[in-house]
């Protein structure tokens, strides 16, 4: 798999999930800017790596800005680096040559047709890039597994609009029209997935480094959401993408249509998820329900394992 994101506190446990499991073959990370610049994301995939020990995984840089929006950022919930409060140190390992679109365009159509799954936990910039460069990587890839939209939640950057998707509408438009097989974890499925203190415990108890990471990127989470939100656990959104693969079942899923909206700043990056579609032929797959339990048993499982 090749998982494109935007570190950023809960991209971290992603990456730490997917490195910590052995039946995924990480090929490649990508970055993107989103939660904090292009720059910062990029040094923060790469502190991850070094964290789980995976610095053989190469972490290729994509695009610092949306395809026509300015850079929008939510370092609010990520904090100033992107880590929340985790020390940005530079990490041993550079980011590899070459961009995220070359990257995400050579391995996939170097690779068996649906063979390579593709993680999508920012905005889904790159992956335009890479479809606009290479059309044919909608019949090649593999699922492409999304945080991103909102339907029955609403929305968290604006009454309709969840981040990834309001942060670059243009790009996830083109993505959800390309033909691409998607799985897609809106806000109506990580908001069943929620670090209480007791799952935050579990993964601390755990008790080695990358699970005390991810137990800081939660706790950090959990503070800014009592803060800015005034919940008391905060929602764990893009580990549901990997969750999903390494669990299915940990999730039911709809089949649908989904659209962007681009035309109307009010409503600007709304997904409509329509239901009303050939459960045959639909590409498209929504999350509607989440054991929110069960995917944080299953983290604390498998960074408890990494050696
Ligand atoms: O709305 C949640 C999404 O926006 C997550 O991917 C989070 O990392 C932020 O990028
Ligand atoms: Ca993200």
């Amino acid at each position: 798999m090749i998982i494109d994101c935007d570190p950023g506190v809960d991209d971290a446990v992603g990456l730490l999930l997917a490195f910590a499991s052995p039946e995924l073959e990480v090929l490649a990370v990508t970055t993107v800017g989103g939660n904090v610049p292009l720059e910062k994301t990029t040094r923060n995939a790469r502190i991850i790596r070094q964290v789980a020990g995976r610095d053989e995984v190469p972490v290729y840089a994509g695009a610092a800005q949306p395809l026509k929006r300015d850079p929008a950022g939510a370092g609010e919930f990520h904090g100033a680096e992107g880590l929340g409060d985790l020390e940005a140190v530079e990490p041993d390992a550079p980011a590899a040559e070459g961009s995220a679109v070359e990257a995400i365009v050579r391995m996939v159509m170097g690779a068996e047709p649906k063979s390579v799954a593709l993680a999508v936990m920012g905005p889904m910039t790159n992956l335009a890039l890479a479809l606009r460069a290479e059309p044919r990587l909608a019949e090649r890839l593999g699922p492409v597994v999304v945080m991103g939209g909102a339907r029955s939640e609403g929305g968290n950057i604006t009454a309709s609009a969840e981040f990834n998707i309001w942060a670059d509408p243009e790009a996830a438009a083109e993505v959800f029209a390309s033909g691409c097989e998607m799985v897609v974890f809106g806000l109506d499925a990580t908001h069943q997935v929620r670090g209480t203190e007791e799952r935050i415990a579990a993964l601390e108890a755990v008790g080695n480094g990358p699970a005390l990471t991810a137990a800081a990127m939660v706790r950090f989470s959990q503070r800014i959401e009592r803060d800015i939100v005034g919940w008391d656990a905060a929602p764990l959104h893009d580990p549901c993408t990997v969750a999903w693969l390494l669990l299915p079942e940990l999730f039911r899923l709809k089949p649908c249509l989904i659209e962007v909206e681009t035309g109307s700043e009010l409503t600007r990056g709304h997904t409509a998820v329509e239901f009303r579609v050939d459960p045959a032929s639909a590409r498209h797959l929504w999350a509607v329900e989440a054991d929110g339990q069960g995917v944080f048993d299953l983290i604390a499982e498998r960074l408890g394992a990494i050696r």
